[in-house]
């Protein structure tokens, strides 16, 4: 039996989902720290959105289980993770277009737990949105609806932000201030688990870092654990002579 230690805020536990014949995380197994950032990386098709919407409760895992502060929720809705806690900010933003910042933002107040999070404080933490509150998501530019995005999901107050592709689309200087005000967040007890093609940024920002290849893990650590060929050989699949390999 495994054992779940109090500063691990989540587990997953040989965590495998299919698309019909498709098996798009495959045992995937990892635990996250109370208060850290855990960036999973991976190639395109690599099973990274797939493993975020089943931890939102999008979809159903065929073989695993899903902890959260020990607890087994792998069978509860998606609503009521969200109200455990449990938020997610999605690939592509999927904001309400034609509802205006301030709808968009009030979406995530449904299901919501109580906390420190507000209209007011994400309006501190992002002083243009205030004057922007009326206009249409629509009319914003990408990085704007991002920090919409990521708004909408702090206002359910949740203890693990779950955050697909973050920098997708984004200039490099948005993502940074973006990034920058992750700090105050992490003080805040959140903990965040976020989907990053940009592997440097990933190893930047991370304490662990989790690497998928069709649907597996291929590598899993530290960011300073490994060197950038190691890392690129477990992101595109590369193998590596001489190891493992002693036959050949
Ligand atoms: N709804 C679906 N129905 C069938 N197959 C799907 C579905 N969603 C994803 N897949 C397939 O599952 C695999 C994993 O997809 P997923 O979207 O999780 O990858 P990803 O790592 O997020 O990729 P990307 O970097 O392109 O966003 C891919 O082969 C994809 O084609
Ligand atoms: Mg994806």
């Amino acid at each position: 039996m495994s054992q779940v230690t109090r500063d691990h805020l989540l587990r997953i536990e040989d965590l495998t989902v299919n698309y019909g014949q498709l098996t798009a995380l495959d045992g995937v197994s990892f635990s996250v720290e109370e208060s850290s950032i855990f960036a999973v990386i991976g190639a395109n098709g690599a099973g990274k959105s797939t493993l975020m919407r089943t931890l939102a409760g999008l979809h159903k895992p065929i073989k695993g289980r899903i902890l959260l502060d020990g607890e087994d929720i792998t069978s509860v809705p998606p609503h009521l993770r969200v109200a455990r806690g449990i938020a997610l900010v999605p690939e592509g933003r999927r904001l309400f277009p034609s509802l205006s910042v301030e709808e968009n933002l009030l979406t995530g107040t449904y299901r919501a737990r109580k906390g420190t999070w507000t209209l007011a404080t994400v309006y501190e933490m992002f002083p243009w949105m205030p004057s922007r509150r009326s206009q249409r998501a629509s009319l914003l530019s990408g990085g704007e609806q991002q920090a919409v995005a990521i708004c909408r999901a702090l206002l359910s107050n949740p203890r693990l932000l779950l955050i697909d592709e973050l920098s997708l689309g984004l200039a490099p200087i948005v993502v940074r201030s973006i990034y920058s005000s992750f700090g105050s967040l992490l003080e805040s007890g959140l903990t965040v688990l976020l989907v990053e093609q940009d592997v440097s940024q990933a190893r930047s920002i991370a304490s662990q870092i989790h690497c998928l290849l069709e649907g597996k893990t291929t590598l899993f650590g530290g960011p300073r654990d490994f060197t950038a060929e190691e890392i690129e050989a477990a992101y595109f699949g590369i193998a590596k002579p001489n190891l493992e390999l002693g036959t050949l």
